[in-house]
């Protein structure tokens, strides 16, 4: 049995999360509660795995077998029910490697791409640095979660001529997993508008029952003709460091037009580490997986439970997937950048700030709580710090 309250010092690491955040801040010993990974171990498979490949001591190209493609595959029938064939996977270096050279191969400069509000803040970057025209349509908050405006989204796809659209599935950072039915009525959209969809699912296998994962592809009738999905093992399993993402599509003119500007680009030789802790990942990861969504659901109800009892004027949203929490602190009065130097200076927490996400994020901030409980505790501890 995995112990997830193992704690582990990432300091001096080269870490993202730990490392940077002094140089940012200029503030000794913050807790970081921000960025999305996770601070524990991969699973022993992984790591085995690596561990072969360093024993034998050759680090050569590597060739993507056909072992691979089967692991990947039988995770996605067992998993998710969805069947998908070696013809249909392409690999790249992350997920927002793939997306980018998707809009760049399915779209051409000033076209109208189309996301939610808020979402994942590189979909914007991706979309101005690609000079493409960025437009957003708003989640409503409804009962504590988020749900689409399909009104907006239709009245954009008409008005705005919508190319293209990059869905977050499930949605970072409000943690919803979009019904079937949700996800149906905007692929039947996307249909009659002629707008293609990136659908962006590194979140898919974090999922909490009785919530289930519905993938775009299988949303709705050949919504596989005019959408590309992308995920990884990297999320799941903490190896986000190891940049490896897997693309399926299914539609051959799609397939031409993404394969061909991945060669310009010549994006197609995979990270050998990627390749080997990939179907490590799928072959051996189940029970890890398992054991991961039983303890981060203990966090997210630790967190819930906590913020009604210390810190009721936040309204936190119930994450129906990920372990990210989006939290409105609005009703405290600060503005974003007090809000964001309270925390910071004052409770030496660093969360997300919730603007990066879209202009509805004024006044949130995203908090992570993929940590040991003992982090988590101090995390929360020092956010009534902060604020109170
Ligand atoms: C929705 C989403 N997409 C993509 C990524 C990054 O993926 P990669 O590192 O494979 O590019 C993240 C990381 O947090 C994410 O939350």
């Amino acid at each position: 049995m995995t112990d997830f309250n193992e704690p582990i010092n990432r300091i001096g690491t080269n870490s993202i999360k730990w490392d940077t955040i002094l140089k940012t801040y200029n503030e000794e010993e913050l807790l970081p509660l921000w960025i999305a990974d996770m601070d524990f171990k991969a699973p022993h498979g992984v790591l085995k795995a690596y561990q072969d490949v360093i024993n034998h001591g050759v680090i050569g190209y590597a060739d993507t077998p056909e072992s691979l493609y089967e692991s990947i595959i039988d995770w996605e029938q067992r998993h998710h029910q969805l069947t998908v064939e070696k013809s249909e996977i392409l690999f790249f270096s992350g997920v927002l490697a793939g997306i980018t050279t998707a809009l760049q191969a399915l779209t051409e400069p000033n076209d109208a791409i189309l996301i939610h509000d808020p979402v994942y803040p590189p979909f914007a970057n991706i979309i101005t640095t690609n000079r493409r025209k960025l437009i957003r349509s708003r989640l409503i908050e409804e009962d504590g979660h988020f749900i689409m405006d399909l009104a907006d989204i239709e009245e954009k796809f008409k008005h705005e001529k919508i190319k293209l659209m990059i869905l977050c599935n499930p949605h970072n950072p409000g943690g919803r997993v979009w019904t079937k039915n949700e996800l149906n009525q905007l692929g039947e959209l996307c249909k009659k508008y002629g707008v293609l969809v990136l659908s962006d699912e590194i979140h898919q296998d974090l999922v909490f029952a009785p919530h289930e994962m519905t993938s775009f592809f299988a949303a709705g009738d050949s919504f596989s003709d005019f959408s590309v999905q992308f995920t990884s093992m990297t999320k799941t399993f903490n190896l986000a460091g190891i940049k490896n993402s897997i693309v399926f599509v299914k539609n051959e003119r799609l397939k031409k037009q993404l394969t061909r500007k991945q060669e310009e680009n010549f994006q197609q030789e995979i990270n050998t580490f990627g390749l080997a802790g990939m179907e490590a990942a799928y072959r051996t990861g189940d029970t890890w997986l398992k054991e991961l969504l039983d303890y981060l659901q203990g966090n997210v109800a630790y967190t819930l439970d906590f913020f009604q009892n210390h810190l009721p004027k936040a309204a936190i949203m119930k994450p129906e997937g990920t372990y990210l929490l989006w939290v409105d602190f609005s009703d405290y009065g600060f503005s974003d950048e007090e809000l964001e130097n309270l925390l910071v200076h004052k409770g030496k927490v660093v969360l997300n700030t919730g603007v990066s996400y879209g202009p509805s994020g004024k006044q949130h901030m995203r908090l992570n709580v993929a940590c040991p409980r003992k982090t988590l505790e101090e995390g929360l501890q020092r956010i009534v710090t902060a604020l109170n």
